[in-house]
């Protein structure tokens, strides 16, 4: 196991973007070493999954019926670094959800392993907010469910809240959550989640909510996270988004690696790639 890590260290120095070079040694943060997730989807016939099957199914002691696997990762391997932003990108249903979600922790992977330096935290469309409860509970449950003390998360709330923009146009932070609109509801995650130093922070398409002002004020959020020394993953449809804030780029298609070096070259070459 040792083996493949190192080896795959060695790989990917020499390959990877010289942005950091000023440094002697790089610390690995995340280590994707041929990783292969399958989902498996169950009841996909036609028909079976209804309650009257399944207990007729139980009473004739047969088994449930197929379950359909879907490949969404294939064989993906790459070595990121402190202090890197790296972009993903990749066409609809090419596995970047999918990946962030793993190495977040919350996907086993089928083949191959993922090793992290740090807590993985996933700010993203799914992150977990109580629908039921007001603006303001969720900031506080969210710091301490991130492991703030109760005075740390006193004295961030205020920052927190201004910096989502939710009560610019009124006293919306004390209403609950589902009156929000799904722009103010992403906007309200990624503050709480940019409130804290993440080792290794995985974000998904955030950015892609919210106005421009809320999008420059996270970009630039996203880079002092960086200069905190942890590492940023960035999914979003936004080139430009990926272009502002990250050095390094992943493209991915169907679950399999495309390119991964400097964000201008791969993204170039992924835009040449849609157009043709
Ligand atoms: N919960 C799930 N169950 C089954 N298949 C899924 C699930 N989530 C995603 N997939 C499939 O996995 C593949 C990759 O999806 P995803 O990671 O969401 O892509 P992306 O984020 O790049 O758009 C797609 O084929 C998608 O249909
Ligand atoms: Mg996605």
């Amino acid at each position: 196991m040792a083996d493949i890590a190192m080896s795959n260290f060695r790989g990917a120095s020499q390959d990877a973007p010289k942005t950091a070079s000023s440094e002697p040694a790089r610390t690995p943060t995340v280590v994707v070493d041929d990783v292969h997730i399958v989902y498996k989807v169950h009841g996909a016939g036609s028909g079976k999954g209804s309650a009257t099957s399944a207990l007729s199914r139980l009473i004739a002691k047969k088994r449930s019926p197929a379950i359909r696997e879907v490949h969404a990762v294939r064989g993906l391997s790459f070595t990121a670094y402190k202090g890197e932003a790296v972009g993903l990108i990749g066409s609809n249903g090419s596995g970047k959800s999918t990946m962030l979600a793993a190495i977040a922790g919350l996907l086993p992977t089928a083949k191959g392993a993922i090793y992290t330096n740090g807590q993985p935290s996933l700010l993203g469309v799914n992150a977990a907010l109580m629908n039921d409860l007001t603006g303001d509970r969720n900031v506080i449950l969210g710091c301490l469910a991130m492991g703030m003390t109760p005075k740390e998360v006193e004295s961030r709330y205020q920052e927190i809240v201004d910096f989502s923009g939710i009560n610019e146009k009124g006293d919306f932070i004390s209403l609950p959550m589902r009156t929000y609109s799904s722009g103010m509801a992403a906007r309200l995650r990624f503050s709480i989640a940019a409130a804290k130093t993440h080792d290794v922070l995985l974000i998904d398409e955030a950015l892609a909510t919210g106005d421009q002002k809320f999008q420059k004020r996270s970009e630039a959020r996203i880079r002092e996270l960086r200069k905190e020394a942890g590492t940023v993953f960035l999914v979003s449809h936004n080139n430009n988004a990926i272009r502002d804030t990250c050095e390094r780029t992943i493209w991915i298609e169907k679950g399999e690696l495309m390119m991964d070096g400097h964000t201008d070259e791969v993204v170039r070459e992924y835009e040449k790639h849609n157009r043709a």
